[in-house]
């Protein structure tokens, strides 16, 4: 019978504990689950606010449904804000892996780098392996922190609304004439929430395809820290790389 070649297997002559870095501090880890479940319950609630389906019987005050599903989501957006505050310090005072992957689009090299990435995940082999981000995972967290960001920015001048010429409202009010009225607010904040579910969709699978093809243990890397490297892997060994 013919063998089948392994080009996934890791090589099996190292000790796995030798192989162990600890990669993703625990401000990351924390940072990530608070992002994650604050945007899982963002996304429900806000859906739930632009189409109430649920219409309880009897009077509004005996069920404040609307009021409790609107308090979750401007609570989950404070937690959000203070996920990414604690990310955004860590990127300066953590280890160089909390800088990996940072896009230096004004380098040739990193657009080598991501074409490279795209390249590698479009042929089922290993590869060369990021102990802290790739690339390519790098702008995709990028584009998920510009898009947080502009869901806050929206979201809290919606939230000024109700205090005209209060904090939020001075703070991010402008935002409302800018884009041309509220409506166009909300629409804008919709929009933009479906796009963080693209991400979010995009995130998942290219986890679990890596976690699958490097063999490295990345997904639980995210909860408790290390990763497994072997020789050849690149390291972010410089400021970023
Ligand atoms: C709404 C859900 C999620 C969001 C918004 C999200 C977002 C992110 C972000 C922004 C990062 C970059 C971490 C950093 O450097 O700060 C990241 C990393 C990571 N996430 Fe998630 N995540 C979500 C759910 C998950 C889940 C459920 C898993 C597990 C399957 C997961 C696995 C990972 C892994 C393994 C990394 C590190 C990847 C690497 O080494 O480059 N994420 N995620
Ligand atoms: C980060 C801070 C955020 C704040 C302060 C915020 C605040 C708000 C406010 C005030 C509204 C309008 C409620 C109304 O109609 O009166 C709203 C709606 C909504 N939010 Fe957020 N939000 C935030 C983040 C997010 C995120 C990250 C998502 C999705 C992942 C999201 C999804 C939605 C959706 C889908 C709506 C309904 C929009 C519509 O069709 O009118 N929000 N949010």
């Amino acid at each position: 019978m013919a063998t089948i070649a392994q080009p996934n297997a890791p090589p099996a002559n190292l000790d796995p504990i030798e192989r162990r870095r600890y990669v993703w501090e625990f401000p990351v880890r924390l940072s990530h689950w608070v992002n994650a479940i604050a945007i899982g319950v963002l996304f429900l609630t806000g859906l739930f606010i632009a189409s109430p389906v649920a219409a309880p019987n009897g009077e509004a005050y005996n069920h404040f449904l609307m009021g409790k599903i609107r308090l979750l989501h401007f609570a989950f957006a404070y937690a959000l804000v203070v996920g990414i505050a604690i990310r955004v310090y860590w990127f300066f005072v953590g280890n160089n892996y909390a800088r990996s992957g940072f896009p230096f689009f004004w380098r040739r090299s990193w657009y080598k780098a991501v074409f490279g990435q795209v390249v590698e995940y479009t042929h089922l082999e290993r590869g060369h392996i990021n102990i802290g981000h790739n690339s390519l995972a790098g702008i995709s967290y990028v584009a998920f922190f510009a898009m947080c960001g502009f869901e806050g920015v929206t979201g809290f001048a919606l939230y000024g609304e109700s205090n005209p010429g209060g904090f939020w409202d001075k703070l991010v009010g402008w935002t409302t004439p800018l884009l041309g009225g509220s409506f166009r607010v909300h629409m804008w904040h919709h929009l933009v929430a479906w796009l963080i579910v693209v991400f979010v969709v995009l995130h998942l699978y290219i986890a679990i395809y890596d976690s699958v093809l490097y063999k490295n243990g990345i997904v639980d890397s995210i909860i408790a820290g290390p990763k497994f490297y072997e020789p050849g892997d690149h390291d972010a060994d410089k400021w970023i790389s």
